[in-house]
């Protein structure tokens, strides 16, 4: 296929992602309803409004929530990145553009990447695949100023995806791209979780975060089905790990991180991404390990359906509500919800004592 070819076809994939993503049935019910915290009927809180307030790569943020990837590179996508980074500037979270990997074939998308990084003057995460030239990572980085790279690993998708890529040697070129950053570097999924291993993997070559982003949301595996002409892979779209049953994978890693061995590996922080539908699913992340939360599919469709006040409102009030949940909860502030005791359904339950039993020594 010649470039400009290549430059359409990716133009137009991104334009199907952002009208299916729109019309696709998300999941009401997912495995953040099997968690449940455990609400001191005496909390010993009062209302704090700045409870919310964390850092995130160094820099204070009003809320440990962002919004995470998902366009850019074309009319449409720079346009709703501008809207984005408007309502990230508004309520003080960050914002992560959608892949920009896109720049390598086409130079002139870099630019609307530019414009829309000046609406907001709160931290943004640029994206890129794992395949991205270093040279294009440097350009970017020094472009458009990001506090961290996410770097998208997304097999599944590329697997169901009818012009997919099937290479999937990435650890590598991982580190090829954390080199060329020069900043922190967020592996991501797209919606497929992460397993236990893979994590601990990415904590030895020491990236700064691993963004779980489970199952549960937004689902790639019936988006790229729908965009199939034939060869039907709907028997996939319950495929991976959903966020919940990722962020205890999170959980595993660290106590194998932990199992002195030479010199102790620092575990990257954990980003809860994937389905999260309320503040409550913040706080149940945040509770279950997780240090920051990104937010997709949600914040798109209150843009797309209802415009970009109603974002900014939204974001808005799920500050206030996580504020009130914080303190209804009996904690001080967001960084110290991972105190907050919880439970399980049985089903989660039987998850986690399976994988318990994979995860000794060697097993994973
Ligand atoms: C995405 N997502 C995504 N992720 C990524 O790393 N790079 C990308 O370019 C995109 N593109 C993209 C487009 C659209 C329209 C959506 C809705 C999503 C995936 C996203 O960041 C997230 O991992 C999943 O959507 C799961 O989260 P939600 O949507 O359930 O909150």
């Amino acid at each position: 296929m010649d470039e400009e070819a290549l430059r359409q076809d990716i133009a137009a994939r991104k334009r199907d992602h952002i009208a299916l993503a729109r019309h696709s049935n998300r999941p009401k019910r997912n495995d953040f309803d099997r968690i449940f915290l455990v609400r001191p009927a005496l909390p010993e809180t009062t209302s704090n409004p700045a409870n919310t307030e964390c850092d995130f790569f160094g820099f204070r943020i009003q809320a440990p929530f962002f919004i995470n990837a998902m366009t850019g590179g074309i009319k449409e996508g720079d346009s709703i990145n501008q809207s984005l980074c408007r309502a990230s500037e508004r309520n003080g979270i960050p914002m992560a553009f959608g892949s920009a990997s896109f720049v390598e074939l086409n130079p002139g998308s870099l630019k609307g990447f530019v414009e829309a990084r000046e609406l907001t003057s709160q931290p943004v995460l640029v994206n890129v695949n794992a395949n991205t030239d270093s040279g294009i990572v440097k350009l970017l980085v020094k472009s458009l100023d990001p506090i961290a790279l996410q770097i998208h690993v997304n097999a599944v998708q590329e697997l169901v995806m009818p012009e997919g890529g099937k290479d999937w040697r990435w650890k590598e070129k991982i580190g090829k791209i954390q080199e060329a950053a020069g900043i922190p570097v967020i592996v991501k999924e797209v919606g497929f979780g992460f397993d236990v291993k893979s994590i601990k993997e990415l904590a030895e070559m020491g990236v700064g975060a691993v963004d779980v982003s489970g199952k549960g949301g937004t689902n790639f595996c019936d988006i790229e089905n729908s965009r199939r002409g034939k060869g039907d892979f709907s028997y996939l779209s319950e495929c991976g790990f959903s966020t919940v049953q990722s962020l205890f994978n999170a959980r595993f890693a660290r106590q194998l991180l932990s199992i002195p061995e030479g010199d102790p590996v620092p575990m990257p922080d954990v980003i809860s991404s994937g389905g999260i539908r309320n503040p409550l699913d913040v706080l149940k992340s945040l509770a279950l390990g997780a240090k920051w939360v990104g937010v997709s599919g949600e914040f798109l469709s209150t843009l797309l359906e209802s415009g970009e006040e109603a974002l900014a409102e939204e974001i808005c009030e799920w500050k206030e509500q996580l504020s009130g949940l914080i303190s209804l909860y009996g904690q001080p502030s967001a960084s110290s919800c991972q105190q907050i005791p919880w439970i399980c359904d049985v089903e989660l339950e039987s998850y986690a004592k399976q994988m318990a039993r994979l995860v000794s020594p060697g097993e994973v």
